[in-house]
């Protein structure tokens, strides 16, 4: 998988998967990202990097926050973005996806942002794209979020840089996550060992020893001081029958509450990739809170798509001088 996401000079082509990403790249995706940050009160950094190319958001299934800060990061590096509406789009006749994707090419696409409900899309697309043209996961199935869990490090980075030492709890439906693998293997190549993924027998992993996280259906020894709590959101769409019997012991049980978080460590940050079901896996009060970093991860990935874009585009690594912002607009 990794080969398939590299050149041969070992840059980012298309980005699948964290797993097996190098710690080099990651680090580099995290560094550029920091560049494209704005300064607190500054208005959004907007450079001419993706000038004259083309993204696509081409998402089969539904999302606020990685469609939407896909096209805000395009627009500030200055490409042409198309949001195509997959629900009123061809598709609906019968086109297969790839014959999409090869007509969206034929108008001069350089990259695509796909989400898909199948695992593997992504790389399906990637394996069938035209060689000028770039395909960043945007989540496939339960696989991989890659961008969501680059996001993720990179808001833990900007916190808790000590990712040696750092304890990390999951919270929720791990098994049909895509955000947890993905966020799991960029914390693992960053050298993060105590992860720990919690939650009835059913959400968690049936895999956790070779994802190398600790697994367990005891909350309190699975918050145990941890430093990161993340809860997760039951993935019903990936779910056939009932995912849950009783709402209310499940939210007692595994919510991000006051009293399972008494658990963590008093400093604990909370994290969560959105969107948040409250009173399910999450209070409001938890989620608004002065601890919490959602919001911020939100904001966050803007930064990071920024730099997976201008990275597979061949910008140059940052601090150069031409990535210096145009004139605000
Ligand atoms: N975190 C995330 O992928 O959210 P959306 O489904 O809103 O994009």
């Amino acid at each position: 998988m990794t080969d398939i996401q590299l050149d041969a000079d070992g840059q980012l082509r298309h980005l699948l998967t964290t797993e097996g990403l190098p710690r080099a790249l990651i680090t580099q995706i995290l560094d550029t990202a920091e560049s494209f940050v704005p300064e607190v009160g500054s208005p959004p950094k907007k450079v001419p990097l993706l000038r004259g190319k083309t993204v696509f958001n081409l998402f089969f299934e539904n999302s606020t926050r990685t469609r939407t800060t896909f096209e805000l990061a395009a627009k500030r590096l200055s490409a042409d973005v198309i949001n195509m509406d997959v629900a009123t789009s061809s598709r609906t006749k019968g086109e297969d996806d790839l014959d999409t994707l090869y007509t969206l090419q034929a108008m001069g696409a350089d990259i695509f942002a796909v989400r898909h409900p199948d695992n593997g899309a992504a790389a399906r697309f990637a394996a069938n794209a035209a060689p000028h043209v770039a395909i960043i996961n945007a989540g496939d199935g339960s696989h991989a979020h890659p961008t969501q869990g680059l996001l993720d490090v990179f808001t833990i980075r900007r916190h808790r840089p000590d990712f040696e030492n750092l304890r990390v709890a999951i919270v929720g439906d791990v098994a049909h996550s895509r955000v947890a693998h993905s966020t799991i293997h960029a914390l693992h190549t960053l050298g993060t060992t105590d992860i720990r993924v919690v939650g009835p027998s059913r959400f968690l992993p049936e895999d956790a020893e070779a994802l190398g996280v600790r697994a367990t259906t005891n909350t309190a020894e699975g918050l145990d001081q941890a430093d990161i709590v993340m809860g997760l959101r039951i993935q019903r769409e990936r779910i056939e029958g009932d995912a849950l019997a009783d709402v209310e012991d499940y939210h007692r049980d595994f919510g991000l509450t006051p009293a399972n978080l008494a658990h963590a460590s008093r400093q604990a940050l909370i994290m969560h990739p959105g969107p948040i079901n409250r009173g399910v896996e999450i209070t409001g009060d938890v989620a608004y809170s002065a601890q919490s970093l959602i919001l911020e991860q939100v904001r966050n990935g803007i930064a990071i798509r920024m730099a997976v874009m201008a990275m597979i585009a061949g910008a140059p690594a940052s601090g150069r001088a031409d990535n210096t912002p145009l004139a605000q607009t």
